[in-house]
């Protein structure tokens, strides 16, 4: 019997991956944890542990004194928050990936999950259907800690047989909760203001184009991946995940399509260079061939579901 402790369970993933975790394994098997006082209204179904990563000791008593056997690491500064506190960023990202690799390590879990990103790649890395082995020059230090992040996690696999696997999302999009300080968030912002019948203004130039994903989609390939036989998972740095690319304009347009009267203005801020950094799509062949990843959402999909279920109060609530 697995028992999964789900850390940064109060996030954009997490919410989600909790609930989708505990339909498949049984609310009780699936610990939500994150340094936030109180559980997310939509997790109370199951148990929550106030937990921060950063707490070496705690987190191996509790994993050690509960006999967790997978941990889903997500607990991390997203790029665009990173840039504001790069010291934080760097100790957040890593000092709580060695605390989870060194429980595995000495035998305490038996699989670990930990996501990368796409922010791996950098201004020198092919920018159309960026290849899963390519240069990688990170340009933020929230890609700096990804790229050391999955060095760190195949080299404990091919020294410890720690059994870690991860996958390079692309941006999120989804309704659930809000996201937590990335440069794809406009991608979720602007259903925000649809929704409101309010202008939105993107801090992206209209052609930007970035690799993004809705969130089903996500948690249905973290999931295959973790449910995959070990054999089969042969990358243990991070697989490339593919699913939409498209621009701010391009999304709005889409919007438009259900929302004539939809309007958008440009003014781009710093999140423009980390985007500029980043692939405008991605080839995720590896992942298709070693555990039959496909996405299922396009954009024309992605729009009708976030325009149905996007709630304007999480915003006011914020
Ligand atoms: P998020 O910011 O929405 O959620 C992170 C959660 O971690 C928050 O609930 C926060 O309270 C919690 N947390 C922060 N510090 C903590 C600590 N010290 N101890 C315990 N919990 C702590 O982030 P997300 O979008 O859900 O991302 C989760 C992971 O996926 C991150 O590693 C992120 O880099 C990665 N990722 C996300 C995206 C995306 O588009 N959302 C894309 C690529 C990779
Ligand atoms: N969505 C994430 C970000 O923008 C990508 O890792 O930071």
């Amino acid at each position: 019997m697995s028992k999964i402790l789900v850390i940064g369970a109060g996030g954009q993933i997490g919410t989600e991956l909790v609930l989708a975790l505990r339909k498949l394994k049984g609310n009780q098997a699936v610990i939500a944890a994150d340094v936030k006082d109180t559980c997310p209204s939509l997790l109370a179904e199951g148990p929550y542990v106030k937990m921060d990563i950063l707490d070496r000791e705690l987190v191996r008593g509790y994993i050690i004194n509960n006999a967790i056997t997978e941990v889903y690491l997500l607990a991390a500064l997203l790029s665009a928050t990173a840039e504001k506190n790069p010291d934080f960023a760097w100790k957040l990202n890593m000092e709580g990936l060695f605390t989870i690799l060194d429980l595995a390590k000495e035998g305490h879990l038996s699989k670990i999950f930990w996501p990368s990103s796409i922010a791996v790649f950098g201004p020198t890395t092919p920018m159309d259907n960026t290849p899963q082995h390519t240069i990688m020059e990170p340009s933020t230090v929230y890609g700096i800690s990804k790229q050391a992040g999955e060095r760190w996690c195949e080299y404990y696999f091919n020294k410890f047989s720690v059994d870690v696997r991860s996958i390079r999302y692309p941006g999120l999009i989804s309704y659930k909760s809000l996201p937590g300080g990335g440069t794809t968030d406009y991608a979720v912002d602007i259903f925000y203001k649809a929704k409101a019948r309010e202008k939105f203004t993107c801090f992206l130039k209209e052609d930007t184009a970035l690799p993004m994903m809705f969130m089903d989609d996500a948690i249905n390939a973290t999931i295959q991946l973790m449910e995959a036989p070990s054999e089969n998972v042969k990358i243990r740095s991070a697989y490339n995940l593919g699913g939409i690319s498209f621009t701010p304009k391009t999304i709005s347009a889409a919007i438009k399509k259900v929302m004539p009267d939809f309007e958008i203005v440009y003014q781009p801020d710093f999140r423009q260079a980390i985007a500029d950094s980043w692939p405008n799509s991605i080839d995720d062949s590896y992942a298709e061939k070693d555990w039959g990843w496909k996405h299922q959402f396009d954009l024309d999909a992605m729009v009708k579901v976030m325009l149905e279920n996007v709630n304007v109060e999480l915003v006011a609530a914020k």
